[in-house]
């Protein structure tokens, strides 16, 4: 049966949303974190955001709880993501909010938001060009784009860091440093790739760079 490894743009199901949850978010929270810092405090006061590809809703949740005075709106192809985030989110369900969608066709409209998030999702979006220019016109002049995801040149140490982190018996790591260097790393992006994207895109300031210390990499820039 076709699964998101197998098939990295399909919907996530169900349980395949239940174990990235369970077992692997905890661990790009700390990817998240380290990419986020300056993204959250330099937040408009009141800002509106919209993160593509939102999961489970940690980062929306972690945002609402940190700058009481944002909004976010959160965009996932899978039905079952969604409506874990729902749940997850319900006690912010006045600010934060969770629709069904593709990162190809946004349902927002163009220049509503102060900031575009995305983490580790692009790899799955089956042209991520055209989701970015999705996220480009979402935002309004000035506003700020921040994507995080998997990097396909990570050192094999910082992998491996990144998979002791995930929640399960140590003797099954050997075999998630495996899965997580074909199916995650390598199909995500590199620091090449993440150059070329930002310079097709409509944004200033742009930059792209490996986060220290984790398998990941982040774009940045701001909408021209
Ligand atoms: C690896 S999870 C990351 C979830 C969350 N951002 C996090 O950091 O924990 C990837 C998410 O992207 C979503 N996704 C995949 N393809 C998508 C698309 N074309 N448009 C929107 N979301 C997509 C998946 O359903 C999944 O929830």
């Amino acid at each position: 049966m076709a699964s998101v490894l197998t098939s990295s743009t399909l919907p996530y199901r169900a349980s395949e949303a239940w174990i990235y949850d369970t077992v692997i978010a905890p661990a790009v929270a700390e990817l998240r974190g380290a990419a986020e810092a300056d993204f959250v405090t330099a937040l408009p006061a009141g800002a509106r955001v919209l993160e593509v590809g939102s999961g489970g809703g940690q980062l929306a949740v972690d945002l609402a709880r940190r700058r009481p005075d944002v909004t976010v709106t959160g965009v996932d192809l899978s039905p079952a993501q969604v409506a874990r985030a729902r749940r997850r989110a319900a006690t912010f369900a006045d600010r934060v909010e969770f629709v069904t969608g593709s990162a190809l066709e946004l349902p927002v409209e163009d220049g509503r938001y102060d900031a575009v998030v995305s983490v580790a999702s692009i790899k799955h979006w089956p042209d991520p060009l055209a989701g970015l220019r999705e996220c480009a016109r979402a935002l309004r002049p000035g506003g700020a784009l921040l994507v995080v995801e998997a990097d396909r040149g990570c050192v094999l140490d910082d992998a491996r860091r990144f998979v002791a982190r995930w929640r399960m018996p140590a003797a099954l790591r050997p075999v998630a440093l495996v899965l997580f260097r074909t199916y995650v790393a390598g199909q995500g992006l590199d620091l090449d790739d993440a150059r070329r994207l930002l310079a097709a895109l409509p944004v200033v300031d742009a930059v792209a760079e490996r986060v220290p210390g984790t398998p990941g990499l982040l774009l940045r820039g701001r909408r021209a």
